[in-house]
């Protein structure tokens, strides 16, 4: 579509930037739904964040942007609202600007694990989940499936008192939620995710102990490359279910989309 004078502007923030996603995914869209807008990366770094953010307030014909790294938590404290997960995790991953310039910020990165979950036929409800991991991506996720009903979270990580952290600060959001601190080890469980880095090199330890691993459970790992993981290989091998890292993304779209108030059904 021809960008014109009457163009909405979005943008995605990062540092590293060229390795975003968003303009590849927007653009089309807005082409397939005659959305009048164009989305182009802001390479902006970690120093610059504010002055470039109070510039973003300036510019009436910009609508909002993604957030990555370095800058969801930064940015969390430069919005004039947030939504209750991006208040619960103190980091925005979309920020939509109002026309007054008020800055709406929102986190999916949980919401989207959870749908990547739904759309491939795993519904989360009632089920008992061991999570792998607690660094950023497991507090999103950890705090979701405690919105989405799962029965029972058990929280494993190397270091276990980020573990307890995680355990305590999923306990202070949702006090009636049944969720514990255990061992990396299968067993009965009905879905186990991996949020840690533990496979982006084939090098990489399993980030489970697997011996006890059947088919009984699903298996989810939320890294991107390789698409399969030692564990997903693994886990394929013993007949699970698996679960690939790109759900979690692909789902998120829609959510943004609406929260930057894209015109999608
Ligand atoms: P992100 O924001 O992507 O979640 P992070 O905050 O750096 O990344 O978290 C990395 C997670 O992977 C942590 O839980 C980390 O465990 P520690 O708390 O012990 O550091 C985990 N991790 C990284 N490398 C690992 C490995 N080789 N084996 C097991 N866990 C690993």
């Amino acid at each position: 579509m021809p960008i014109s004078g009457t163009t909405a502007v979005y943008g995605v923030i990062a540092d590293p930037i060229g390795h975003v996603r968003g303009p590849t995914i927007f653009n089309p869209l807005f082409e397939k739904i005659g959305f009048d807008a164009a989305m182009v990366p802001f390479h902006v770094s970690a120093a610059s964040l504010q002055r470039a953010v109070a510039g973003f307030r300036a510019i009436e014909s910009l609508k909002g942007w993604l957030v990555t790294n370095p800058h969801k938590f930064a940015m969390f404290h430069l919005c004039d609202q947030v939504d209750a997960s991006g208040t619960r995790l103190q980091a925005v991953n979309v920020v939509r600007r109002e026309s007054d310039g008020r800055l709406i910020g929102g986190n999916y990165d949980g919401a989207g694990f959870v749908n990547g979950l739904k759309h491939d036929g795993i519904e989360p409800k009632d089920l008992d989940v061991l999570m792998l991991g607690a660094g950023g991506a497991a507090y999103a996720i950890a705090f979701a499936l405690a919105e989405a009903g799962v029965r029972r979270l058990t929280i494993a990580n190397r270091t276990r008192t980020n573990a307890e952290t995680l355990a305590a600060a999923t306990r202070k959001f949702f006090p009636d939620f049944a969720v514990e601190v255990g061992a990396a080890k299968a067993g009965d469980h009905d879905l186990i995710v991996n949020t840690t880095s533990a496979g982006l090199k084939p090098t990489d330890p399993l980030p489970l102990d697997a011996d006890g691993l059947t088919a009984r459970s699903a298996v989810a790992d939320i890294i991107m490359k390789p698409e399969m993981t030692r564990l997903l290989d693994l886990a394929k091998s013993r007949g699970c279910r698996i679960h690939l890292g790109r759900h979690m993304l692909d789902s998120q779209f829609p959510l943004l989309a609406r929260h930057l108030g894209v015109p999608i059904s």
